[in-house]
């Protein structure tokens, strides 16, 4: 039921917060140890892993590309991140020292269980983060670690993708710690501080009026830029999907860096450029890169929207709006940055008058090629 939001989409982006909360409720101990579902895997598997794949589609992918530089941050393995449609078509290498995390909401995503049974062929470990008790990815799996969001209705994942970048969370702590790579106290301290996110969620949520209203202001802009370094990299992709697959807009994520290996010459008087800049604590050159980018388009006309860390007074003058959000540590911004995004797309959608829900030509759970 809607529970008298307009769609289903608005209600499971409110329901971010205690999504969040209830996927991190009772999964690990004091000492950082990490529960997870169903392990058919025993802690000397995960102290034998030596390399790690992700794969999986869509907005779930872009949850593994965060994933990778959490884990290769927190657990020092290689962890490569490829989109399932393209690994079960290839000859990855992969042995039973690889473990092979794969991300479905649906947990039903044909090319995703194709990539699955491509790497159980290869001997690998399978650990599935999933959202559907029982359904066939899981079932296939040797571990998995279930994201309690709770059913999403609307075809655009909102959710889904937040309790997806958690799980994703766990089992990097979960793997750093099996395998003595970080001390209790750090896991303790990332876990110490995830506890606090629902929280900050929910402030966001109540900011997100001045969102709204740029989204509007937007509704005739035929296409938008989104662009970020590090984690704020997929994040912008997610921004650009959002606004594809609700508005039919045409927009792309880039890689802040590679704006000048090409996409800058798409910037001309007033595109749309939304940024997702880092925190300009600690990792201050990321911030002062991202700050140049912010002036390259600038300076050829861009319209800058800015999704900054409260406290930076280094972007606004740069900008012309700047959303802000609170303090939290790099790797886990993405449970953050990605909400202006969906906030973002699904009230251009609206103004647009488009069906929020259920997109046209999209399906929720997609079971073919
Ligand atoms: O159920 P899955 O997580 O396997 O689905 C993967 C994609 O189809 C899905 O994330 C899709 O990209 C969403 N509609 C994006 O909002």
């Amino acid at each position: 039921e809607k529970d008298g939001y307009e769609y289903f989409m608005l209600k499971e982006i409110e329901e971010q917060p205690r999504a969040v909360a209830d996927t991190l409720r009772g999964r690990f101990t004091v000492g950082g140890e990490i529960t997870l579902d169903e392990v058919r895997m025993s802690d000397q598997d995960f102290r034998d892993v030596d390399k790690v794949f992700i794969v999986a589609c869509g907005t779930s992918y872009h949850a593994g590309m965060v994933a990778k530089y959490a884990i290769e941050h927190w657990v020092r393995l290689p962890c490569e991140v490829e989109l399932a449609s393209e690994f079960r078509y290839r000859d990855p290498v992969l042995d039973r020292s690889t473990l092979v995390i794969v991300i479905s909401q649906s947990g039903e995503t044909m090319d995703t269980l194709m990539a699955l049974r491509h790497a159980k062929n290869q001997k690998a470990r399978i650990l599935a983060i999933t959202n559907t008790v029982g359904s066939t990815i899981p079932r296939e799996s040797d571990a998995v670690l279930y994201t309690r969001a709770g059913i999403e209705v609307a075809v655009a994942s909102t959710k889904a993708f937040l309790t997806q970048l958690v799980a994703c969370y766990l089992v990097g702590l979960h793997l750093a710690s099996v395998r003595g790579i970080k001390y209790a106290d750090e896991v303790a301290a990332v876990l110490t501080e995830l506890a606090t996110v629902p929280d900050m969620i929910q402030k966001v949520l109540g900011e997100m009026e001045p969102v709204r209203l740029l989204a509007r202001h937007m509704e005739n802009a035929d296409r938008a830029l989104f662009i970020g370094r590090h984690v704020g990299f997929p994040i912008a992709l997610e921004g650009a999907l959002k606004l594809k697959e609700l508005a039919y807009m045409h927009a792309e994520g880039f890689a802040a860096g590679e704006l000048k290996h090409g996409p800058i010459s798409l910037i001309d008087d007033g595109t749309p450029v939304v940024v997702v800049v880092p925190s300009p604590r600690g990792r201050s050159l990321l911030h002062d890169k991202v700050v140049s980018n912010i002036q390259e388009v600038k300076a050829r006309g861009a319209t800058v929207i800015a999704i900054a860390e409260e406290g930076d007074v280094v972007v606004p003058p740069h900008v012309d709006h700047t959303v802000f959000l609170p303090r939290v540590s790099t790797l886990l911004a993405p449970l953050l940055t990605a909400v202006p995004m969906q906030v973002f797309a699904c009230e251009l959608a609206a103004a647009k008058g488009h069906d929020i829900d259920q997109p046209r030509n999209l399906a929720k759970s997609v079971t073919v090629e």
